[in-house]
């Protein structure tokens, strides 16, 4: 294989950035430790309650999993999305902030977040959280698409047992109600039930008692979660200071909304109903109504020259090419996000990004999952909720609904929507002091956890 070397180089490269990270790190973190006491109070201030201790793993928990990303029989080789930390390579050779971002990489994105939050403390007596720097998802793969399959349910358990044998008083200090790490598939793929005989589907890492008090982060937690919390999935935006991500505010602001409503993605071409099928109908005849009076709808001005728009990305072709569904995102009004395999979807958070309205179709996609990044009480101000069972089996059409919502409430969603898109996205690590300013993705994830444990805790002493 001819790439073979170029993997290598990637490999070492990234390798070569986390050491000369974590050293740079521990040296600032050791700095705020010392001069904690000694100046300032604004800095202790600000780190009150916020400290973060990550854990020293063994690198076969985190680095030495990346080297086997060309290794998964039934699973793409991943080798080329570990670029840039985690970000991808980026869209073409001039792009600023666009990359060809994998979601599975979420894990390594977090870990070189991490890196650079402010509260780091060498000392995990002192720290408010402990960070697992373990790919749990990579990890699974081979759990899942490999040849460890009929040992799904000893996923996890080598981590935990590492961490009863070396240093086992930072799990003790709080049980482990403190520690949290990041699990970038669905929590569906990590709670096969233990007794499942042969094995299902999944490992079965969040069904071990092992696991109970520690906190996942996952891109998709269960209909009743315990030890997860849901977060965005990454998109492909990844602005590395103010200017970048003001100008993509900008183009999303002036970007004309010719088609009022969207679908990217795939399925829906069975036989067996489903939203996806009904949406593809509706959107077949809405072109062959094209003459039909609720054509000539007009929006700022402008007048929709398609009612609907399918982005085909059936077979996963979309997956590595944000500029096949962003430009159509950003000239719809409209995003739909129906559930598929799995009731989220990452494209919920492109279609944010673009400013395009999203419509949801389960309480599952989104309103039930991401409440620390998309609060609950909002989702009527930036989204529409149709609910599924009323379009697949009671004739309700998705554009008689849209049609109603009246313009200027249009406007006011899409402004809505274009407040959020800071929460959502992950910014470059290692980015300007400006673009710092605004809480991403990450930091919003940072502050929800710490609050979670923060009530964990104290539920714990009140016992
Ligand atoms: C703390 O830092 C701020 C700015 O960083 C400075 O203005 C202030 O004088 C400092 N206070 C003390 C007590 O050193
Ligand atoms: C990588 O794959 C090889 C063989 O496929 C296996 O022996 C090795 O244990 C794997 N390494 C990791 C860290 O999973
Ligand atoms: C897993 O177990 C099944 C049934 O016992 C067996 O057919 C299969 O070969 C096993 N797979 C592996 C990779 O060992
Ligand atoms: C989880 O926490 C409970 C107390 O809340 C404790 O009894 C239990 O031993 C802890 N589990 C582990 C694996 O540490
Ligand atoms: C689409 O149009 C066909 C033919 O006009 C009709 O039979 C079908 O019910 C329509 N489907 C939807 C979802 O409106
Ligand atoms: C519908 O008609 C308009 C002009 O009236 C045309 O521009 C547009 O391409 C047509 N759309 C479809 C899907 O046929
Ligand atoms: C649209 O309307 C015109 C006249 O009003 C008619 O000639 C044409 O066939 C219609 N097209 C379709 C696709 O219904």
């Amino acid at each position: 294989m001819a790439c073979k070397t170029q993997i290598t180089s990637i490999f070492f490269s990234i390798k070569f950035h986390f050491f000369l990270l974590s050293i740079i790190n521990s040296a600032s973190s050791q700095q705020i430790l010392n001069t904690e006491s000694t100046t300032n109070r604004t800095t202790t201030e600000d780190c009150n309650n916020r400290w973060i201790h990550i854990r020293n793993l063994p690198s076969r928990f985190n680095l030495d999993l990346l080297t086997n990303c060309s290794e998964y029989p039934l699973f793409d080789d991943f080798c080329p999305y570990l670029a840039n930390h985690g970000l991808g390579p980026k869209t073409h050779a001039k792009s600023r902030s666009w990359y060809r971002t994998d979601p599975l990489l979420l894990e390594l994105v977090f870990h070189r977040r991490i890196l650079e939050y402010p509260c780091l403390t060498d000392d995990p007596n002192v720290a408010n959280a402990i960070f697992l720097p373990y790919y749990a998802a990579i990890d699974s793969l081979r759990y899942l698409y490999g040849p460890d399959v009929n040992s799904s349910f000893q996923h996890g358990m080598e981590l935990f047992d590492f961490l009863q044998s070396d240093e086992p008083g930072i799990w003790k200090r709080h049980m482990g109600h403190d520690h949290f790490l990041v699990m970038a598939r669905p929590a569906w793929d990590f709670s096969q039930p233990l007794n499942n005989d042969p094995p299902i589907w999944g490992t079965s890492f969040l069904e071990l008692p092992e696991f109970y008090n520690a906190t996942a982060l996952v891109p998709e937690g269960r209909a009743w979660p315990w030890q997860e919390h849901a977060v965005p999935y990454p998109t492909s935006f990844h602005p590395q200071n103010l200017a970048f991500f003001e100008a993509w505010i900008q183009r999303v602001k002036r970007s004309k909304r010719t088609t009022l409503m969207l679908f990217a993605g795939g399925g829906g071409i069975g036989a067996t109903p489903n939203i996806r099928r009904s949406i593809r109908n509706e959107c077949e005849n809405s072109s062959i109504n094209n003459n039909s009076s609720r054509f000539n709808v007009l929006e700022n001005n402008v007048m929709y020259s398609k009612i609907c728009d399918i982005v085909d990305c059936s077979n996963g072709i979309c997956e590595h090419d944000p500029i096949r569904y962003m430009k159509p995102m950003l000239q719809a009004t409209f995003c739909l996000q129906p559930p598929g395999d799995t009731p989220t979807r990452r494209s919920t958070f492109d279609a944010i990004l673009a400013g395009c309205i999203p419509v949801f179709f389960e309480e599952l996609s989104a309103k039930m999952q991401y409440v620390w990044h998309l609060p609950e009480e909002k989702y009527a101000e930036f989204s529409v909720f149709i609910p599924k069972e009323e379009v697949v089996f009671k004739g309700l059409r998705i554009l008689d609904v849209l049609m109603g919502i009246p313009r200027s409430e249009v406007r006011r969603m899409r402004e809505s929507v274009r407040d959020l898109i800071p929460r959502v996205m992950y910014r470059r690590h290692g980015s300007s002091l400006g673009l710092r300013t605004k809480k991403d993705a990450f930091d919003t994830a940072m502050d929800g956890t710490l609050q979670r444990m923060r009530e964990r805790l104290a539920n714990i002493l009140a016992r």
